[in-house]
C-alpha cells in the first residue's frame, strides 16, 4: 500500500512527539515536511529525523503537491485557520486538540470540513486511543455496566513540568479548554450524551499567573449530560508524583476503574522510604502509545476511506462545554449549555 506523505506543522512539546512517532512508528506514513515558525527549531528536527522539506509559514507548506495529509500541532489558537488552509489545499487533516480557542472558529473548522467532505478530518482526543480507554467503551457498548450514570475523571499534570505549562499558559485557552476538554470528551463518550448543565469551579492555590489570566491552577466542574448522567472532572498542575489521569465509570450493574493510570509499569520499588511505585513523569510518556495509535487510525482511514470516529462536532460541542464550565467559574453560577 502507498505511504501516506505527511507534514507536520508545529515542533513544541507534543509536535516533535508527533513527528518523531510519524517518522519512526507508523508503517503507513511517511513524514517528508516540517513547519514552525522557529527557523532553527524546524530545521534541527529535520536534520535529526530525515525529513526533506522545511517550511516557516504553514501557508507554503500547504502547497506542496506530493503531501497527502498534514498534522497540526501548532497554538491552539491557529488550528481552525491551518485546518481550512490544509482542506483546500486537497489535504486530508489531523488536528491535535482542541479544535480552536472560540467556538466562532471551532464553527469556521466545521463549515471547512464540510465544503470538503472527500477528506478525512480527525481531532486528536487520545485519550479514546489508550488501550484501557478503548475496553473500556468497548465494555459499555456490550452492556456489561448497564446504563452510564457517573463518569468521574481526574487530570494532573506534574509539578515537574510546570516552567513549560506556565509559559504555554497565555495561549492555551485556559484550565477547562486546554485541560479539562479530555475528560469533557470521556464524559461525552462514555455517556453517549451531550453535556446539558456545567457547574465550575476552582482556585489559585500556587501559581500567580493564572490569577492574571483570570484562570485557577486547581480546577473542576459538576456536569449533567442530555441523558441525566452526572458527570465530574477535576484537574491541576501541581500533582506532586508524575503525571495522573483516573477515571471511574459507575452504571447500573457495575462500575468500571482506570485508577492510578500515572503508574509507570508494575515494578515495586522497596527501601527505607517503605514501598512505592513509580508514576509517569509527564503527559508525554503517560500517553505515547496512544499518540501513536491515533495517528495510525488517521492514515488507515485516509487509505481505506473510512471517516474517523472523532469528528469535528466533538470538537465543538466539547469546546462549548468547556467554554460554559469557564463561564460558570468566573460567576459561580450553574449554567445550561446552549448551541
Ligand atoms: N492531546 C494532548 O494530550 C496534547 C498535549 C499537549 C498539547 N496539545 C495540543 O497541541 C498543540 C501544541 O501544544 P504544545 O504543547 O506542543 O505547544 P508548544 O508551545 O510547546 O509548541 C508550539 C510550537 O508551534 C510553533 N508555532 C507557533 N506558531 C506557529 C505557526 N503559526 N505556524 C507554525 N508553527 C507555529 C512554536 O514555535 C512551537 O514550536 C496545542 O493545541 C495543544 O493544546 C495536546
Amino acid at each position: 500500500m502507498k505511504k501516506i506523505k505527511i507534514g507536520s506543522v508545529g515542533l513544541g512539546r507534543l509536535g516533535y512527539e508527533h513527528a518523531c512517532n510519524i517518522a519512526n512508528l507508523v508503517p503507513g506514513a511517511e513524514l517528508t515536511s516540517l513547519c514552525d515558525v522557529d527557523a532553527v527549531r524546524v530545521k534541527e528536527v529535520a536534520a535529526e529525523l530525515n525529513v526533506p522539506y522545511t517550511y516557516t509559514d504553514v501557508t507554503e507548506m500547504v502547497k506542496n503537491p506530493e503531501l497527502d495529509a498534514i498534522v497540526i500541532v501548532s497554538p491552539s489558537m491557529y488550528h481552525a485557520d491551518h485546518i481550512k488552509l490544509a482542506l483546500d489545499a486537497g489535504k486530508h487533516v489531523f488536528c491535535d486538540k482542541p479544535l480552536d480557542t472560540t467556538i466562532e472558529k471551532c464553527k469556521q473548522a466545521e463549515r471547512a470540513v464540510e465544503a470538503h467532505p472527500d477528506k478525512v478530518f480527525m481531532l486528536g482526543f487520545m485519550r479514546r486511543f489508550d488501550d484501557s480507554y478503548a475496553e473500556a467503551k468497548h465494555r459499555i457498548e456490550n452492556g456489561e455496566i448497564g446504563k452510564v450514570v457517573l463518569v468521574r475523571s481526574y487530570t494532573q499534570d506534574p509539578r515537574t513540568t510546570i516552567e513549560g505549562t506556565l509559559k504555554f499558559a497565555p495561549h492555551s485557552g485556559g484550565q477547562f479548554l486546554d485541560m479539562c476538554v479530555h475528560d469533557i470528551d470521556l464524559i461525552r463518550w462514555f455517556t453517549g450524551s451531550d453535556i446539558k448543565k456545567v457547574w465550575g469551579l476552582g482556585g489559585v492555590f500556587e501559581f500567580d499567573l493564572y490569577r492574571e489570566l483570570n484562570d485557577a491552577d486547581n480546577a473542576a466542574a459538576a456536569v449533567q449530560c442530555e441523558n441525566g448522567a452526572m458527570g465530574f472532572m477535576f484537574t491541576n498542575r501541581t500533582h506532586g508524583a508524575g503525571c495522573n489521569v483516573e477515571t471511574e465509570i459507575i452504571g447500573t450493574h457495575g462500575t468500571l476503574r482506570i485508577a492510578n493510570v500515572g503508574r509507570k509499569n508494575l515494578l515495586q520499588i522497596v527501601d527505607g522510604n517503605g514501598a512505592r511505585e513509580e508514576y509517569y513523569p509527564d503527559f508525554l510518556s503517560r500517553w505515547h502509545q496512544a499518540y501513536v495509535n491515533e495517528i495510525k487510525e488517521f492514515v488507515d482511514c485516509i487509505n481505506q476511506g473510512r471517516k474517523p470516529g472523532v469528528t469535528v462536532y466533538d470538537g465543538t460541542k466539547v469546546s462549548q462545554a468547556a467554554y460554559r464550565c469557564k463561564e460558570s467559574f468566573e460567576t459561580g453560577n450553574l449554567l445550561e449549555v446552549a448551541d
